[in-house]
Order: C-alpha cells, then sequence, then structure tokens
C-alpha cells in the first residue's frame, strides 16, 4: 500500500468546521483542487464520502496489530469499495499453467471461446492495493499451516490462491492430496501446507460428505461444529465462509439431538436465525481454539450468483449463459445475496472482539455476471439430453472461472493479511 501521505479525507472534512484552521483549510483546499483536476474524478468523489457505510472490515480489536501484518492499509480507504478496469497484464497466471485448477472451473479446457472477463482488475477507489507477492507469501507461510473451511466457492478461492502461489515453486517440490474431506497444497521446500475443508455449514450437516452432498432435504445439527473443527486445529490461518448451502427457502432444519437418535428433534427456524447460530458457533470455536496473538482468521462474505438476467433488466428468461460483459449499474444487489444474511454478519462480527479480518468479496463480484463457469465445465453428473438441448437452464451461475473473479478475492486477502 502507498505510505499515508496525504492527509486522510475525514480530517478534510473536520478542518473545514473550524474557523481557526483556516490556513490549513485554504491549504487543503489547494492540495485537494489540485488532485481534483489532476486525476480521475471518479475516485476523488468517492474520498469525499461524508456519511461512510460500515467500512471497517476488522472488529473492535483491530487496531492492535495483527499477526502477520508488515504495514497498515490506508486510513479511510475501503478496498471492497472500487470498481473494475481493464487490465491487459491479466490474467496473472493462464489457465492450462496451474495443474490444479479442478476440472470444474477449468472454463477455457471445457470450450469457453471468449477470454474477456479474465482481463480485469479490482481498483478501490482512493487508495491502490499492493500487487500480489507469491514469494512473500509463501515465505510468511514457512512452517505454518494455512486453512480454508467452507463451501465450494471457498474451494474455487483455495484453488486460485495455490495458483497464484505455485507459479514460483519447482515442479519437484510441490504437490497436491486429497483425502475424504480435504485437499493439501504441500510447499515442500517451504514446511508449508495450504489445505481446504470441506464444511458447507461449518457446523455438522447431512450434506458433509466431501462428494456425495446433493441432499434436497438439508439439516444441520445445532451448535455441533467440534466434529469438524477437531480436523482445523492447529491451524495458522483459517479462512472461512459459508452461505450458499442456507439458501433453500426462508426456514431451516436444525436438528437438536444426533443425527444417531431413533427420533430425529428437528425444528424448522427463519434461515437468517440458524446462520446466527453457525456463526455464534464458528466464533465460540475460534475463541476456544486457536491463540489469536499467533494466528489470523479470516471470513469471506457471500459469493453472488446471476441465474436469471431479468434482474439485471436482460432477457427475461435468461441466465448468465452466453454473459460476457459485467453489469454497470454499482448499484445492482440481486436477489441471490440476501442483504438480511449481510446485516446478520455485520452484527455480530462487530458485536465481537474476535479480530476477524472480514474479506468483503459480494459487492464486486455482484457486478460479474460475466465471469461463471456456465457450461464450460466438467459436469458431475452427465447432463441429460434435455439439459444439453437448454443451456440456459443448465449453465453454472455460481462458480467462477479460472484464472478469474477469484484471483482478485485473494489480491483483497493479500492486501488484508498484510496490510490490515
Ligand atoms: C516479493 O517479496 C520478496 C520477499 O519478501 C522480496 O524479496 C521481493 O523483492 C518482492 N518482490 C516484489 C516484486 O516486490
Ligand atoms: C514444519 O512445520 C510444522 C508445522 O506445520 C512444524 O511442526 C515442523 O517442526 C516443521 N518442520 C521443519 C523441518 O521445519
Ligand atoms: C440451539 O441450542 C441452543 C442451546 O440448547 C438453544 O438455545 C437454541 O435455541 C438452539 N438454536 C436453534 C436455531 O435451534
Ligand atoms: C419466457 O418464458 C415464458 C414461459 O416459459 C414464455 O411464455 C415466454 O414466451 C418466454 N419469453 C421469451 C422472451 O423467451
Ligand atoms: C459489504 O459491502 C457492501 C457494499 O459495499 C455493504 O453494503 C455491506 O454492508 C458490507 N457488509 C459488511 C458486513 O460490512
Amino acid at each position: 500500500m502507498k505510505p499515508p501521505s496525504s492527509p486522510p479525507p475525514s480530517s478534510v472534512v473536520r478542518k473545514r468546521s473550524s474557523a481557526r484552521h483556516l490556513f490549513t483549510f485554504l491549504a487543503s483546499l489547494i492540495f485537494f483542487v489540485t488532485i481534483l483536476y489532476g486525476q480521475d474524478k471518479s475516485s476523488i468523489f468517492s474520498q469525499l464520502d461524508l456519511n461512510p457505510r460500515q467500512t471497517d472490515s476488522i472488529t473492535k480489536k483491530g487496531r492492535e496489530k495483527l499477526p502477520f501484518a508488515i504495514g497498515e492499509a490506508e486510513r479511510g480507504c475501503d478496498i471492497f469499495s472500487g470498481r473494475w478496469m481493464r487490465d491487459e497484464a491479466r490474467p496473472l497466471y493462464e489457465e492450462y499453467d496451474c495443474p490444479y485448477i479442478p476440472e470444474q472451473l477449468a472454463c477455457q479446457k471445457y470450450g469457453r471461446p471468449d477470454k474477456d472477463y479474465q482481463h480485469w482488475r479490482w481498483q478501490p477507489h482512493g487508495c491502490s492495493i499492493p500487487s500480489f507477492n507469491a514469494t512473500l507469501m509463501l515465505e510468511t507461510l514457512r512452517g505454518k499451516r494455512m486453512l480454508f473451511v467452507g463451501d465450494s466457492l471457498n474451494r474455487g478461492q483455495f484453488m486460485s490462491l495455490v495458483c497464484l502461489l505455485q507459479k514460483v515453486i519447482p515442479e519437484h517440490a510441490k504437490s497436491m492430496v486429497l483425502k475424504d474431506s480435504k485437499r493439501t497444497f504441500i510447499a515442500k521446500e517451504y514446511n508449508a501446507t495450504i489445505e481446504y475443508y470441506w464444511a458447507p455449514f461449518l457446523l455438522e450437516s447431512n450434506s458433509d460428505n466431501a462428494i456425495v452432498h446433493r441432499v434436497t432435504d438439508r439439516i444441520v445439527r445445532n451448535g455441533s461444529i467440534d466434529k469438524h473443527g477437531q480436523r482445523w486445529k492447529g491451524a495458522d490461518i483459517i479462512l472461512f465462509n459459508t452461505y450458499l448451502w442456507w439458501m433453500a427457502g426462508n426456514k431451516f432444519k436444525i436438528l437438536q439431538g444426533s443425527f444417531e437418535d431413533k427420533i430425529k428433534d428437528i425444528v424448522m427456524v427463519p434461515t437468517v436465525e440458524a446462520y446466527r447460530m453457525a456463526i455464534r458457533a464458528m466464533l465460540g470455536w475460534i475463541e476456544k481454539n486457536m491463540d489469536l496473538k499467533k494466528t489470523r482468521v479470516f471470513f469471506s462474505s457471500m459469493s453472488p450468483s446471476h441465474e436469471k438476467s431479468k434482474e439485471w433488466g436482460g432477457d427475461p428468461n435468461g441466465s448468465c449463459y452466453k454473459e460476457t460483459k459485467m453489469i454497470e449499474d454499482p448499484t445492482y444487489w440481486g436477489s441471490s445475496t440476501r442483504r438480511n444474511i449481510m446485516e446478520a454478519i455485520g452484527e455480530m462480527f462487530s458485536e465481537t472482539n474476535i479480530p476477524i479480518t472480514f474479506l468483503n468479496i459480494t459487492h464486486l463480484s455482484n457486478y460479474r455476471k460475466d465471469a461463471h463457469t456456465t457450461i464450460y465445465k466438467k459436469q458431475w453428473v452427465p447432463l441429460t439430453p434435455e439439459q444439453i438441448a437448454n443451456p440456459i437452464s443448465s449453465a453454472d451461475c455460481v462458480h467462477w472461472c479460472l484464472p478469474g473473479v477469484q484471483d482478485n478475492w485473494n489480491e483483497l486477502f493479500f492486501a488484508k493479511f498484510f496490510y490490515p
């Protein structure tokens, strides 16, 4: 990040109200006007946000120095608020250069005809993010274990990070191991592992099998986080996510006893309440099992899907299939990301004293209807002739092609990791 050489916008505003600081104000004004005419206007105007939204992505305690941090973010800059900029230097790696991209995300290999979606970079308003440095990340991870826990979107982010890092590791010194619910990337010479663990609800559920988890009637067990959690112990960095699997109507089935019980005690609760239960359990687990003086916790917000093109004013019956341009409307939100869940996350993280670094990737991904895998992927279950005949409805508008959007998530993760 740039050193904080310019006064943060809030100080400019405060000075305005004080007559005694007229001179300072005039100096600031001259400074400001100079910038205004010298640079891109939109980013300057956004700096003048007098009523900033919740931009502090770290909870209360977060201003203490966090493990692994080597600097600070520019004050007052929300790196998740910005815009997409065309960048011919992207992608950061080629699909064929990363041997670990799973078949479900390898869009070019499965025939995607366009590549435009790869050439975009997220540019925050009012500041820049540091360039991703794989060597720095690997050096920092020496002798450490980094763990991604969550659903297939988090697996995508894990894969993207592995692709970004593996470039600088020679062939003989890296490997990927798949076992049960876990994938482990090993960087031998660094004695470092980057792991992914499948737990779509974080809590124990009937969808926990890493392969066979297509359950229509989803049930989550109240409070049961240790079943998975025992496998996360000892991790130095954990990045959690959970969202997509909760999206099965407004009510959710919660099991009060155990899955072994003959007569199961199941209650239906509002989904947002069930979601809160999971976040609460996650926070409890972190508090009990992690030494936050030495370790870090991250949480990625909801990844949006783009299943209905009518939501962005497109074809009334369309989906993300054949979309090659992103959404321009900066206020676009879409029905796939529930505001009440976002509010619940914001509320719970602002109330806790646990320093969780929040990766608010929802809004920036909302624009990217062009970047999903659609039909260009290996299917878990071969498509039926009807599905092949109807790509609009069989397109996957949830997952993201690699390279692509998720590399940008990792650049923001990198920024927050080193410059929280
Ligand atoms: C990346 O990080 C390494 C290790 O800290 C450092 O030696 C190198 O100069 C950095 N590269 C760039 C391009 O900043
Ligand atoms: C490798 O890292 C692990 C922690 O993940 C540590 O326990 C072990 O001592 C390290 N081994 C070497 C040879 O540095
Ligand atoms: C989960 O269990 C706790 C403690 O038994 C209870 O207070 C809470 O209401 C339950 N939550 C849900 C969503 O069922
Ligand atoms: C959309 O689908 C509906 C119902 O399936 C159909 O009646 C309508 O003609 C379709 N519209 C377009 C523009 O394809
Ligand atoms: C994440 O960012 C969006 C868009 O900027 C914002 O509306 C939302 O409140 C943020 N969420 C949290 C929990 O800060």
